[in-house]
């Protein structure tokens, strides 16, 4: 629960965690993370868009309710996209309650220091848990001008540090500091009772989280910040291209992937559209 990531601070364990969409990569990524993310980032990771403006209510909704069913232990965050709790306390409180009760998500997040505050406030007095997110807010990049990092100067810095203040005081239990200096980090980490969850803010976090499909190697681009531990976009291509080349030869499938006949009688003899030949591996068009 909430509560219990919040008290990791006080114990000095590092915060571990990761986005998830779907239910069986939050299954695997459960066993060892403290909180799954259900991100407004699926919709430039999962559905093409090219920010995450466009992500309406209900596709949250619809992720999040995957990964609850895949999650047995971490806590499930889901995002709240934008549009949907900025206007009022009451707005966002409506619904908020409304993707805690249809996920069944252990708590939501929201972008914005200064300005999310009092909403935070109002949230949480009324039983919902907020993790919030500051530094870059990517909902916010139409009027930041692009996903650019924050705080690089140090008359940045203040600002920031309020927003950390301020959505802590308010009840906060976990900020996400992304794409912000080491420096400001750690003064930011220093300062408040809540994990700092860093994504490109540098291990001066309490914590760390990364956008699950970059760090496995399946995203075509990724900022700077991500260290891929897998090339799970290799091993896609890789099977599927070795899938085609045994369709196309009718390598696959073999009798082994077909179903027998059942009873007496003799099955009578089957002609191939075409003759099975031996595989000859396709060349992977994208290596030279
Ligand atoms: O949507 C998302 O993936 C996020 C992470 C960048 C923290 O908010």
């Amino acid at each position: 629960m909430a509560p219990d990531i919040a008290a990791m601070k006080g114990r000095g364990e590092p915060v571990v965690a990761l986005t998830a969409y779907h239910a069986h990569t939050a299954a695997i990524a459960d066993r060892y993370c403290d909180f799954l993310l259900v991100g407004d980032s699926l919709g430039m990771v999962m559905h093409g868009f090219e920010t995450t403006v466009p992500v309406p209510l209900e596709l949250m909704i619809m992720h999040g309710r995957a990964v609850v069913r895949g999650a047995k232990r971490a806590l499930v965050v889901v995002d709240m996209p934008f549009g949907s709790y900025e206007e009022s306390p009451a707005v966002a409180f409506r619904n908020c309650a409304r993707v805690m009760k249809e996920t069944d998500c252990g708590a939501v997040k929201l972008e914005g220091g200064r300005r999310m505050a009092e909403t935070i406030h109002y949230l949480v007095e009324r039983g919902i848990p907020v993790m919030s997110h500051i530094g870059l807010t990517p909902q916010s990049v139409n009027v930041i001008g692009g996903f650019k990092a924050q705080g690089r100067r140090q008359e940045q810095w203040a600002a920031i540090e309020e927003d950390a203040r301020l959505v802590a005081e308010a009840g906060t239990f976990a900020v996400v500091l992304e794409a912000i200096t080491e420096p400001l980090a750690a003064r930011i980490t220093a300062s408040i009772p809540v994990p700092t969850i860093g994504i490109g803010a540098s291990r001066a976090c309490d914590g760390q989280i990364l956008v699950m499909e970059d760090m496995l190697g399946l995203s075509p681009r990724v900022p700077r910040f991500v260290r891929k531990f897998g090339k799970v976009g290799e091993a896609i291509e890789d099977a599927i291209r070795e899938y085609a080349g045994d369709v196309r030869s009718r390598a696959f499938p073999t009798p082994e992937h077909t179903y027998a006949m059942q009873g007496e009688g003799k099955a009578p003899p089957v002609r191939l559209a075409t003759p099975a030949r031996a595989t000859k591996k396709p060349k992977n068009p994208s290596s030279k």
